[in-house]
């Protein structure tokens, strides 16, 4: 840590040394992200990478195409509040503390300038910590639009999730009116984004669930060592990756056309599926290698399909046994369907049977769920030699607004008013 507290309570910013001086709007990450990252400043380059800010605004929001960062902390919230407008004032107020926080700075007045007699505008644990390329990006679940008088305007794209074989989900782990994805390189300061934002929605919004995530299951960077799961395999090996343009349009953003007056106001959103997946660890721990690489249809060391020498050799899915996950999974199988999937592992403590509470947070984003999780899913429940060693334990589907256009923009803005 490189910052250095004092009684002024200066931005997170200042504290690192950035010097004041504008960040320089670095390399343009696809999807309209654009990394802060202090380029130009002679601050500690590696502290300027590794810390680097990601920019807010974009026509789509951050936190998608964004190269996955470390840490995930997720919330799902239930509306507490029937007014419209009160509700409308949390979104815009979410949306300043959002702008401040990806920024690296303080909520408000920060932890410590404001008055004595009054709570802080910021709770204080991210003072000092960098930007951390925290993203946060929302979402509205399906339950929100039979309020405020939405009704006409959910999409048709945002379904109800079929009840797929073997699902079990735990109600309190499941659905919500709304959800934000914090996504950071430091855990305390996704754990503090989403923190704060649940004390501005103070009696407009309670956390319904949350989940946090530490190793990446994915990659969204072509030159990134793909990440491993919890089950010890390669995960993301073949993932859309955040440079990649045209395959983001195509199956990721919603487009124009993609739907009539009522969700047009969804062009250039996305639609999010968060799955909590139990991984049966001290089972999956008492199998045969042999097992596992055809459980998956690749082998353990390289991540390399069946028959082939290097992870990303194109895969023979016939080499592979019938019900291996990844030929199950693969877009060749599946008459083209591609997601884009950005996981965590997770291991909340045992579960009281001596079993570790463990697994994949799994998330995907992807144009349409009818055309993307819901038919993969269908297959994946029905067949994969995978279901042996897991079980999806929590679910909720969302639609991603498209994203924040500029500081007077808000979250919410597209939905809420009239024009898109
Ligand atoms: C705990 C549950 C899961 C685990 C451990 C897991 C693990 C893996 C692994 C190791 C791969 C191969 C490497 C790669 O290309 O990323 C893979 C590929 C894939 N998985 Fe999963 N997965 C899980 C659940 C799911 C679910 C629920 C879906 C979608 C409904 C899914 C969709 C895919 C897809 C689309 C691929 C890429 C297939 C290809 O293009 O070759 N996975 N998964």
């Amino acid at each position: 840590m490189t910052g250095h507290t004092n009684d002024s309570g200066p931005s997170r910013r200042a504290l690192i040394g950035w010097g004041g001086a504008g960040l320089a709007l670095g390399a343009a990450v696809a999807g309209g992200a654009v990394a802060m990252t202090g380029a130009g400043d002679d601050a500690d380059p590696v502290a300027a990478e590794t810390g680097a800010a990601v920019q807010f605004h974009g026509a789509h929001q951050a936190g998608i195409a964004t190269p996955v960062q470390d840490r995930l902390h997720f919330a799902a919230f239930d509306v507490k509040t029937d007014d419209r407008e009160e509700f409308v004032r949390m979104l815009k107020d979410w949306t300043a503390a959002a702008r401040r926080m990806t920024a690296g700075k303080p909520v408000g007045e920060g932890a410590f300038d404001g008055l004595a007699e009054a709570p802080p505008d910021d709770t204080g644990e991210a003072m000092g910590l960098k930007p951390s390329r925290l993203t946060l990006t929302i979402g509205f679940g399906p339950s929100l639009f039979d309020r405020f008088g939405l009704r006409d305007r959910r999409p048709e794209a945002l379904v109800d999730l079929p009840t797929f074989p073997g699902d079990n989900l735990e109600k309190a782990r499941t659905g919500g009116d709304l959800c934000i994805q914090a996504c950071a390189d430091d855990p305390q300061a996704a754990v503090h984004a989403i923190r704060n934002l649940a004390r501005i929605g103070f009696g407009k919004v309670a956390v319904r669930w949350s989940q946090l995530g530490f190793g990446k299951t994915s990659s969204t960077t072509p030159d990134a060592q793909t990440p491993r799961n919890l089950f010890g395999f390669k995960d993301g090996t073949r993932n859309i990756a955040g440079t990649e343009t045209d395959r983001l349009k195509k199956f990721v953003w919603v487009g124009d056309g993609d739907a009539g007056d009522k969700d047009a106001w969804m062009a250039g959103g996305s639609y999010l599926v968060a799955r909590r997946i139990r991984m049966n660890i001290e089972t999956w721990d008492r199998t045969s290698l042999q097992e596992q690489e055809d459980v998956f249809g690749r082998d353990k060391r390289e991540g390399a399909p069946v028959g082939k020498a290097e992870e990303h050799d194109a895969p023979f899915l016939k080499a592979m046994k019938p019900d291996a996950h990844v030929r199950l999974a693969h877009p060749d199988a599946n008459n083209g369907i591609t997601i884009l999937r950005r996981g965590y592992s997770f291991t909340d403590g045992t579960d009281g049977l001596g079993r570790l509470d463990a697994g994949l947070f799994f998330l995907a984003y992807q144009r349409d769920v009818r055309e993307g999780f819901i038919p993969l899913q269908r297959r994946l429940s029905a067949h994969d030699a995978l279901n042996e060693y897991i079980q999806h334990v929590g679910s909720a589907l969302f639609a991603i607004p498209p994203g924040v256009r500029d500081a007077d923009d808000w979250w919410g803005r597209p939905l809420f008013s009239k024009e898109a």
